[in-house]
């Protein structure tokens, strides 16, 4: 059988998903792409961590020119997280004719337009479905499902690690620290939950949601944003206590030609859809003139939901390969970016 080469770069929670998925979907995957994907090389920081029998020694390697110059390798998975390393991984792996996954919502909110360019250039798929809400397939609904519409307003609970972190305050009385810890233990915080704790990683996806659903460009500077660390245990009991539940919130808003985005903690009240959003789970609220109101809710963080939508994406750039359509990926932003002010 014809095989497929993909390279990892990075085998934490995410990667390790990846091939967990690869090797036990292996029947569904070959038939739908018709060749058999083999995980051939992965890169990683610590050749001597204990890896259970995951992977053989000769697939890991701490060398990325091993990876993203192996001319076996068709497609390159990013999921190891961080900025400048790995933007510059992406973009060696497209300028060298490769297929490019991630799950990087930090390096595509700020280098998303670059990369992309590149890849229509190069004609090659870079596709990031799993860089907002994990395994609700969200941005493929935006740019595919509701293609035909005008979207308006997108609302939703995209950051797992402080959903985890305030549903168990409010309703376990746990202390903000303790969860936390538990929420890195999970698999759900960034390698550093600054970003997640300050709304930075919400604002990143955000900007990613308004970028594709208005089809404007839209930087992280654009978002207004306050995350939960100023959040109180009091704080959650009176809201509780007065009908509404604490929520980190990210807003993107359409009013005629101007838009604005934001993510800040919110009360919601208790009978809102958005406040059963529990533990590490996602949702999204999204407005279209013509369709109306639209909910989409599943796990928006963890390792399986997270690999689900990295291997969905791979399924969909060994079709496109398949079909000889790589690199129409780049959705290029139709309006011109007009914020709005305070004042209006
Ligand atoms: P992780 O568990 O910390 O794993 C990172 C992996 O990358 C590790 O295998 C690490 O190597 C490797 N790595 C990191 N920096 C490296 C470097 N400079 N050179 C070589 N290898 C390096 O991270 P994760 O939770 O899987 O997240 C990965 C990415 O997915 C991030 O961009 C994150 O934002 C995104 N994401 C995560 C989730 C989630 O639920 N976890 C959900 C959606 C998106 P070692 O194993 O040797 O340490
Ligand atoms: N740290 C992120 C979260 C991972 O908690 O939502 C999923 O993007």
């Amino acid at each position: 059988a014809q095989v497929m080469n993909v390279g990892l770069l990075g085998f934490g929670t995410v990667g390790t998903g990846v091939l967990e998925i690869i090797e036990q979907h292996q029947d569904k995957l070959s038939h739908q792409i018709g060749a058999e994907v083999r995980v051939k090389k992965i890169l990683v920081n610590d050749l001597e961590k204990d890896r259970g029998n995951l992977v053989k020694p000769e697939q890991l390697t701490k060398n990325a020119s091993e990876v993203l110059e192996d001319d076996e390798i068709d497609v390159i998975v990013e999921v190891m997280g961080g900025i400048e390393e790995a933007r510059n991984y992406m973009k060696q792996a497209l300028l060298n004719g490769k297929h490019v996954i991630t799950a990087n919502k930090d390096v595509m909110a700020l280098y998303g337009s670059e990369l992309l360019q590149i890849a229509n250039e190069k004609n090659c798929d870079l596709f990031y479905e799993a860089s907002v809400a994990g395994g609700i397939p969200i941005l493929r609904t935006i740019v595919e499902g509701l293609a035909s519409d005008r979207i308006t307003k997108m609302m939703g609970i995209v950051n797992g690690t402080t959903n985890y972190i305030l549903t168990q305050m409010t309703k376990e009385g746990r202390l903000f620290d303790d969860v936390l810890k538990e929420a890195q233990a999970l698999g759900y915080a960034e390698a550093d939950p600054t970003a997640d704790v300050e709304g930075l990683d919400a604002a990143r996806k955000i900007a990613i949601l308004g970028t594709l659903g208005f089809s404007m460009r839209l930087d992280l500077d654009d978002v207004s944003v306050k995350g939960i660390t100023d959040v109180t245990s009091q704080d959650l009991k009176y809201g509780d206590q007065l009908g509404y539940t604490m929520k980190l919130v990210g807003i993107a808003n359409r009013t005629g030609d101007k838009v604005e985005v934001s993510v800040q903690p919110t009360l919601v009240p208790h009978e809102h859809p958005l406040a059963s959003v529990d533990d590490e789970f996602n949702a999204v609220y999204v407005y279209g003139e013509a369709v109306g109101e639209t909910m989409f809710y599943g796990p928006g963080a963890g390792k399986l939901p997270t690999a689900t939508a990295v291997v969905s994406d791979l399924v969909e750039v060994l079709k496109n390969k398949r079909l000889g359509v790589s690199g129409n990926s780049a959705v290029i932003p139709q309006h011109e970016k007009k914020l709005k002010t305070d004042e209006e």
